[in-house]
């Protein structure tokens, strides 16, 4: 029977492991090196203990109501897209109202964890963790990793040949946390990912000048939609991922095309994926702009740096380059596991599910968050965490670790001799994911069954934003609150707009005007007829207000 469970660390996807191990009756007890809640929310003004963190101006670039705990909407004042602060106060409401925080034992590292010899039969892990320098020891029923996805930064020196003789500054963006420093810069940003375009962005406007470097390209999205509304909550819905999953790839790559390019044409911006590179995408509202008034100036990859410049792939090339900022990306590792199951876990096809390590013969160690979606990590992490404790618990079965260990080597035989592509650090689509997930617990919508029962609701989860709320409608772990926090969902999304509400001026004081004025029975009729069409028009207005949120939008 597993009953005590280690979660290591006390980020988002740590939060909702505590959370999921006390919906399930378990015991957890969370490690988190740091001394607060939250992971790299948690923003601090520098980095020297060599933690990834937020950078101070970050806002979220999913909407709130697409990336909430299932059963714990955002206060519906909150912005749609918030700043760092703002996220991290949601995480430490949700702690607080779970009560979560007394079973997290902050400051302590997990040093090691390894099966205990009995293990073939218990499944029980020797968890070794270190406060403050004292060592202690204990065994646990099951553990749950949940260090995330950006422990290390990725720094590719040796692809930069000169970089060694570079006069400048060089730093990577997890020591970037405020402009301060680079008045007057030439600025070189290399990677254009979401952080690289965000940090861009921010130097264009006291820097001398911003340089974009990039191998590749991307899409750059925006984080609103037609009429304004949240772009996740438009585009990330069952009925457009219908229509993709019918949709031949070649027509919906074209359609995708288009739809991306008729806000700005990404080849005119030097934007465009370069032939034969998989598709990337970033959300980012003002890069375009920067290109546009020249603040920010795309480039090629480097080639080679000198003392104090750069040339590039293109044959140009940059002089007196001040700073040059590395936004490469982070690698991940599991320091604390031991061999094979330390390297195993870093390649994902040999994770089920992208959770549950193939080699182990009991099920009873989690990676929680360690996957790349289409849409907000946050719930995916809070379905992961929900399926590995039934799993602990023996409520949700596992094939048997020799025929994922088969599955997983064919897949990686195939890769290597080049017959199928490696998808396995693609985002994923997110509501198949989720979908995946909630069937293997049970709590996966019944669409056709809910238009049946409750044709309203069924109506916004099929043809409205899929948010996580939906995941609670049914099976275990519903929440009572699910379906009212779907019909208003909407609500809390605009209500933090709402703050000038401007009365209708098409109120009946101005027809009162025109009959005092006139005063005629032929104007009574003139006066039927303004009534109607203002009335008229108030239905429009309203109609449309109502249909805007379901035009299609298959980003
Ligand atoms: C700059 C940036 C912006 C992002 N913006 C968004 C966004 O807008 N929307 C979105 O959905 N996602 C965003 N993400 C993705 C982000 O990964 C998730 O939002 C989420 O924070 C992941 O949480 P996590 O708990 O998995 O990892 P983390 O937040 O990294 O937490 C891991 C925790 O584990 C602890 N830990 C690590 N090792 C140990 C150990 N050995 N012992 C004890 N504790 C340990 C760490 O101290 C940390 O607290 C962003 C990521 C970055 C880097
Ligand atoms: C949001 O930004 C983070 C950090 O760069 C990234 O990992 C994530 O995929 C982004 N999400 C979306 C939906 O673009």
């Amino acid at each position: 029977m597993v009953k005590r469970v280690a979660v290591i660390g006390a980020g988002v996807s740590g939060l909702s492991s505590i959370k999921c191990c006390l919906d399930e009756d378990l015991e957890p007890t969370c490690f988190e090196r740091s001394n607060d809640i939250g992971g790299l929310w948690k923003y601090t003004e520098t980095s020297t203990d060599g933690m990834t963190r937020v950078y101070k101006s970050l806002v979220t670039n999913v909407s709130k109501e697409m990336s909430c705990y299932s059963d714990f909407p955002f206060r519906e004042d909150y912005p749609n897209y918030m700043n760092q602060g703002k996220f991290w106060q949601y995480l430490q409401e949700f702690a607080e109202h779970f009560d979560l925080l007394k079973y997290i034992q902050f400051k302590t590292t997990v040093c090691s964890v390894t099966k205990c010899p009995d293990f073939s039969i218990s499944g029980q892990w020797d968890v070794i963790t270190e406060t403050e320098g004292r060592q202690d020891r204990a065994v646990f029923d099951a553990v749950m990793v949940c260090t995330g996805h950006f422990l290390n930064p990725r720094l590719p020196l040796e692809s930069f040949p000169g970089i060694n003789k570079f006069k400048g500054h060089v730093l990577h963006s997890q020591e970037y946390k405020i402009p301060e420093g680079f008045q007057d810069k030439r600025v070189l940003v290399i990677g254009l990912g979401n952080t690289g375009g965000d940090i861009a962005v921010e130097l264009s406007r006291t820097a001398a000048q911003v340089l974009l470097s990039t191998r590749t390209g991307t899409w750059v999205t925006g984080r609103s939609s037609h009429g304004g509304y949240p772009l996740s909550m438009m585009a990330i819905r069952r009925s457009h991922n219908f229509i993709k999953q019918m949709l031949p790839s070649c027509v919906l790559k074209w359609i995708q095309e288009r739809q991306m390019n008729k806000i700005f044409n990404h080849e005119n911006y030097g934007l465009s994926i370069i032939k034969g590179k998989k598709s990337k995408k970033i959300v980012n509202d003002e890069l375009p702009t920067c290109i546009l008034c020249g603040t920010v100036t795309m480039k090629t990859s480097v080639k080679e740096f000198t003392e104090t410049s750069a040339l590039f792939e293109d044959g140009t090339m940059e002089e007196n380059i001040d700073i040059v900022i590395f936004a490469t990306g982070y690698t991940f590792s599991f320091p604390f596991l031991e061999e094979p199951l330390k390297s195993l876990c870093t390649k994902k096809i040999f994770l089920y599910k992208k959770v549950f390590p193939s080699n182990l013969e009991k099920a009873t160690l989690a990676i929680i968050g360690f996957f790349g979606l289409q849409g907000s990590i946050l719930p995916g992490t809070e379905l992961q965490a929900r399926w590995a404790t039934r799993v602990f618990k023996g409520l949700c079965k596992l094939p048997p670790s020799q025929k994922l260990m088969a599955d997983a080597t064919k897949v990686e035989e195939l890769i290597k001799r080049n017959l199928i592509i490696d998808t396995s650090e693609d985002k994923l689509n997110y509501i198949s994911y989720l979908d995946d997930l909630a069937a293997c617990i049970g709590s996966k919508p019944n669409v056709p069954l809910l238009f049946l029962k409750d044709p309203r609701l069924a109506w916004e989860v099929f043809f409205g934003p899929c948010t996580p709320y939906q995941y609670r409608l049914m099976g275990p772990g519903k929440w009572n609150g699910a379906r009212n926090a779907i019909l208003t969902q909407w609500d809390r999304a605009l209500k933090p707009l709402k703050t000038r509400v401007v009365h209708d001026s098409s109120k009946p004081a101005s027809i009162s005007h025109y009959l005092k004025v006139w005063g005629t029975p032929v104007l009574l009729a003139s006066l039927l007829l303004l009534c109607k069409s203002s009335l008229c028009c108030k239905l429009l207005r309203d109609l449309q207000d109502r249909i805007s949120p379901y035009q299609i939008n298959i980003w």
